[in-house]
C-alpha cells in the first residue's frame, strides 16, 4: 500500500558494505564522529526517541523481495539488537509524549498507545479507520492518514475518552511538527511551509519536494531532513539551514543531549561532537 510513496520517498541505493570504522561528519561546521548504534536493519524510517532511557523507535521494512511491510521496533541504550513490537499491523509510524511516558504506535489498523512507564508491554487500540503515516506529539496526538495525506489530531481530557478531529490545514502534507513558538510547520508537494500560531499566515521555507523526516531538538526548534541533508529552520528569515551533509538519510530525532541522531539504508547512528580517535 504505501509501497509506492515510499519508493519515491526513498530511492534505494546500494550502499555497500561498509566496515564499522570511525567516520566524522561536520555538524554546523563542527567535526562530529558517526556512532553507530544498530546496523543491519531494512531501511529504518520515522524515528522517534524516548529520551528518559534512551529508547529509539522506529519502523522498518519486514517484507520479502518487492512486498513491502512494516513493522515497528525500538533499540534501547547499550544494545544493538532490534526490539521488535508485535501487534502493529503495518507499523509505519510513532512518537513520543515523553512527559506522561507514552509511544504511539501507527499502522494500518490505527494507532496503539504503548506504556513505557510500567513496561507491561501492553497496547491499548486508541483509534481505529485510519491508515497511519506519520504521527507527531505535542500536548495533543497528531497524525497524517494515508493515503488521504490528511492531518488529525486525537484530544481526550478526563470527561472525554478521545474522539478524533480533522485539523483546518486542508493540504496534503507529509510531515508535521510545532516548534516551541506554537508555529506549525508542514510538508507538501510543493514545499515546506511555517504557519504562524493563530492564523493562516503562511510562509514559504523550501520547495523542496520531498522530506523525509522531521523532528524538533530539546530547544524545540524545527529540524527537517531531504535525501542528503539535514536542515535546521531560520526563522529570522524564513529560510532552512543545511547544518549537515549525510548521504542517504531517512530519519532524524535529538536524544536528551540534543545530539542527532539518523537513519539511513540499513543504520541508526548518532552523531557525537569530536573526532575520531
Ligand atoms: C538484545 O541483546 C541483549 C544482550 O545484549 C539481550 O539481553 C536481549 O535479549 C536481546 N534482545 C533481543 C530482542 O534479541
Ligand atoms: C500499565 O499501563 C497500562 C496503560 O495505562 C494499563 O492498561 C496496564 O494495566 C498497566 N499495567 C500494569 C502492570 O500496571
Ligand atoms: C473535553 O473534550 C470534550 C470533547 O472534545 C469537550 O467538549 C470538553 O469541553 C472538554 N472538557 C474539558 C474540561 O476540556
Ligand atoms: C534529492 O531528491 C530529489 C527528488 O527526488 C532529486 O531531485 C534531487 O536530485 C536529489 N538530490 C541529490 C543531491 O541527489
Ligand atoms: C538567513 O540568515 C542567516 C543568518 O541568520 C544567513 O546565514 C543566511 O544567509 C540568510 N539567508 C538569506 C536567504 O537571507
Amino acid at each position: 500500500m504505501k509501497l509506492f510513496l515510499l519508493a519515491a520517498l526513498v530511492a534505494i541505493v546500494s550502499a555497500g558494505e561498509h566496515k564499522l570504522k570511525c567516520k566524522t561528519v561536520s555538524v554546523r561546521g563542527k567535526i562530529h564522529k558517526k556512532d553507530v548504534l544498530a546496523s543491519g536493519i531494512n531501511r529504518p524510517y520515522q524515528l522517534s526517541m524516548y529520551k528518559h532511557e534512551h529508547k529509539i523507535f522506529f519502523s522498518y521494512n519486514v517484507g520479502k523481495n518487492e512486498e513491502d511491510t512494516f513493522e515497528i521496533g525500538y533499540i534501547q541504550m547499550g544494545e544493538k539488537n532490534v526490539t521488535a513490537i508485535k501487534g502493529v499491523l503495518n507499523g509505519f509510524a510513532s512518537t513520543v509524549d515523553e512527559e506522561n511516558h507514552h509511544v504511539y504506535l501507527g499502522g494500518s489498523k490505527g494507532i496503539y498507545k504503548y506504556n513505557l512507564k510500567n513496561n507491561s508491554e501492553s497496547l491499548e487500540h486508541i483509534v481505529s479507520g485510519h491508515n497511519i503515516w506519520y504521527m507527531f506529539f505535542y500536548k495533543h496526538l497528531y497524525f497524517i492518514d494515508f493515503p488521504s495525506q490528511t492531518l488529525y489530531v486525537y484530544k481526550k481530557n478526563a470527561t472525554d475518552p478521545g474522539q478524533v478531529h480533522r485539523c483546518d490545514i486542508k493540504d496534503k502534507i507529509y510531515q508535521y511538527v510545532i516548534d516551541n513558538d506554537g508555529d506549525q510547520f508542514i510538508t507538501t508537494d510543493s514545499g515546506l511551509y511555517q504557519i504562524k500560531k493563530g492564523s493562516n499566515e503562511r510562509h514559504l521555507y523550501s520547495d523542496i519536494k520531498l522530506f523525509r523526516g522531521a523532528a524538533l531538538d530539546n530547544t524545540g526548534h524545527a529540524h527537517f531532513c531531504s535525501n542528503h541533508t539535514i536542515y535546521a529552520t531560520n526563522k529570522k528569515n524564513y529560510t532552512l539551514e543545511e547544518i549537515a551533509y549525510v548521504r542517504n538519510v531517512f530519519g532524524i530525532t535529538f536524544d536528551s543531549q540534543n545530539n542527532i541522531v539518523y537513519s539511513d539504508p540499513k543504520n541508526i547512528v548518532k552523531l557525537l561532537p569530536g573526532n575520531c580517535d
